[in-house]
C-alpha cells in the first residue's frame, strides 16, 4: 500500500489527523489495531476546551457535539465544607468549555471516515515504522493474518502510550520525562442524572473527587484511590458512600446515586517524549505525552497537536514551505508542558498526598482559598482549563 501520511492509530488524535488532512486534500491511511466496537466503547475524557470545539467543527464532525454537548459556564471549587464557583467567561473575556464523551466523538470521526474516507482499517497492528530518516518511511503492520507495508511520505505516530511509534526513535535523540503519582483514580458511569449542573473538584480530607457527566442522564464520578487498587474491592455501596463523604458540605446537597455501569481504575502519570519528531515521524496525542486527568487536558492537547499537524502538512503540500513542519515539535512540546504543568498544580493541590503532614494540608487549603480569594488566581485557573492559546 503507499499513501501520502500513514497515520497509526485510529483514537482521536489519529481520526482527527486523518479528517483534517482529508479536508485538505492530502492522502492519508489510518491503521488501528483494535475493532471499531473496541474503540467506541472506550471510556475516557470528556471535557473539551473551545479550540478543541473549533478544531472538530473545521474537520466538519460537530453536527452532533453542536446538538448534544453540554456548554458549562465554569467549575466548582469544593473543600473545607465551602462550595466556590470558578466563573470562566467573567474571567476569561469569555472562553468556556463543553461536556462531549470522547466516546462520542470517535464515534462521530469513524462513522464520517467509513462514509467518505479516507481508508481506516480496523483490525491492523503497525508493527514497526521503518526508514523514518529517509524520504520514504514505511510502516509494517499485520491486517487479516498478513505482514504487509504502507509506504508513506510522513508517518503519524497517534498508537497512545502503548503504542509502537516512539520506538523508531533512535535512543540517542530521545528524551523521556516521567512522574507516577501514588495514586490512581476509580472512575464510574451510573444511570443517574447529575448532582450539579456542573464539574465538582473536591478536595477533602478523605481524598480527592470529582463529579463530572456524560449527559442529562449519566454521571460520571472518579474517586481518589491508593495506586494499584483493584475495583473488585469497590462494591456499588462503598463507591456511594466514599464519594458522599467526601462530597459532604454545609449546605443543601444531596449527591444523587443510582446504578453504576461502568467501574474502572486509572493509574496517574505525567509523560512526555522529546522530541516529537523524528525524520519524517511525527508523534501526537497520547504517543507523545500524558498528563494526570485532573486538568481535563489529554484528550485537549492530542486534538492541539494534530490542529498543528495538519496545517504543517497541509502548507507543505500547498505551498513547499516546511516552516511550521520544522518547528512542529517545539511548537507542541511547548504547549504540552504547560498543559501538563497546570495538570500537576491541579493534582497536587485537590489530592491527599500519601506522605505528607499536617503542613501539606495547610499549603493544600492555601492554595485554594489564594484562588477563591483572588480574582488573579481565579482568571488564571480559568485561562488554563479553558485552554491557553496555542501560538501557531
Ligand atoms: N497499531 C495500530 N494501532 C495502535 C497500535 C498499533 N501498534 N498501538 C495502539 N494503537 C491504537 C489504540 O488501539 C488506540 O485506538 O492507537 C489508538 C491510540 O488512541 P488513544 O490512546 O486514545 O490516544 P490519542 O488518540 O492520542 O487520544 C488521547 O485518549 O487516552 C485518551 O486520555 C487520553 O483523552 C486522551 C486521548
Ligand atoms: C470527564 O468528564 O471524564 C473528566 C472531566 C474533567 C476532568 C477529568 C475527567 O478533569
Amino acid at each position: 500500500m503507499r499513501t501520502t501520511v500513514g497515520i497509526i492509530g485510529g483514537g482521536p488524535a489519529g481520526l482527527l489527523l486523518a479528517r483534517l488532512l482529508h479536508r485538505a486534500g492530502i492522502d492519508c491511511v489510518v491503521l488501528e489495531n483494535r475493532t471499531r466496537e473496541y474503540v467506541e466503547q472506550r471510556q475516557r475524557a470528556g471535557m473539551l476546551e473551545q479550540g478543541t470545539v473549533d478544531a472538530l467543527g473545521e474537520a466538519g464532525a460537530a453536527e452532533r457535539l453542536a446538538a448534544e454537548g453540554m456548554v458549562h459556564q465554569g467549575i466548582e471549587l469544593r473543600f473545607a465544607g465551602e462550595r466556590h464557583h470558578i466563573d470562566f467567561p467573567a474571567l476569561t473575556g469569555g472562553r468556556t468549555v463543553t461536556i462531549y464523551a470522547q466516546t462520542e466523538i470517535v464515534k462521530d470521526l469513524v462513522a464520517l471516515q467509513l462514509a467518505e474516507g479516507p481508508p481506516l482499517l480496523f483490525g491492523a497492528e503497525a508493527l514497526a515504522v521503518e526508514k523514518a530518516e529517509s524520504e520514504t518511511p514505511v510502516v509494517r503492520f499485520l491486517h487479516q493474518g498478513r505482514e504487509q507495508t504502507l509506504s508513506c511520505d510522513w508517518v503519524a505516530g497517534c498508537d497512545g502510550f502503548h503504542g509502537i511509534s516512539r520506538d523508531a526513535f533512535p535512543p540517542a535523540v530521545s528524551r523521556a520525562y516521567r512522574h507516577d503519582y501514588p495514586y490512581s483514580w476509580l472512575g464510574i458511569l451510573a444511570d443517574v442524572p447529575p448532582s450539579c449542573e456542573e464539574l465538582i473538584y473536591a478536595r477533602s480530607e478523605r481524598g480527592f473527587a470529582l463529579h463530572t457527566m456524560r449527559s442529562p442522564r449519566v454521571s460520571r464520578l472518579y474517586l481518589q484511590v491508593p495506586g494499584g487498587t483493584d475495583p473488585a474491592d469497590w462494591p456499588d455501596e462503598r463507591i456511594w458512600d466514599e464519594l458522599a463523604a467526601r462530597f459532604a458540605i454545609d449546605a443543601d446537597w444531596t449527591l444523587r446515586r443510582g446504578p453504576i455501569t461502568a467501574k474502572s481504575v486509572t493509574a496517574m502519570r505525567g509523560y512526555v517524549h522529546e522530541p516529537m519528531r523524528h525524520g519524517r515521524l511525527l508523534l501526537a496525542g497520547d504517543a507523545a505525552h500524558i498528563v494526570p486527568p485532573t486538568g481535563a487536558k489529554g484528550l485537549n492537547l492530542a486534538v492541539s497537536d494534530v490542529r498543528v499537524m495538519a496545517r504543517a502538512l497541509a502548507e507543505l503540500y500547498r505551498t513547499g514551505n516546511t516552516q511550521l513542519l520544522d518547528s512542529y515539535s517545539e511548537l507542541c512540546l511547548q504547549h504540552v508542558w504547560q498543559a501538563t504543568r497546570f495538570s500537576d498544580d491541579m493534582t497536587r493541590m485537590l489530592h491527599v498526598q500519601p506522605d505528607g503532614d499536617a503542613f501539606d494540608d495547610r499549603m493544600q487549603l492555601a492554595r485554594l482559598r489564594r484562588i477563591t480569594a483572588s480574582r488573579h488566581a481565579a482568571a488564571e485557573l480559568a485561562a488554563n482549563y479553558s485552554g491557553l492559546p496555542l501560538h501557531v
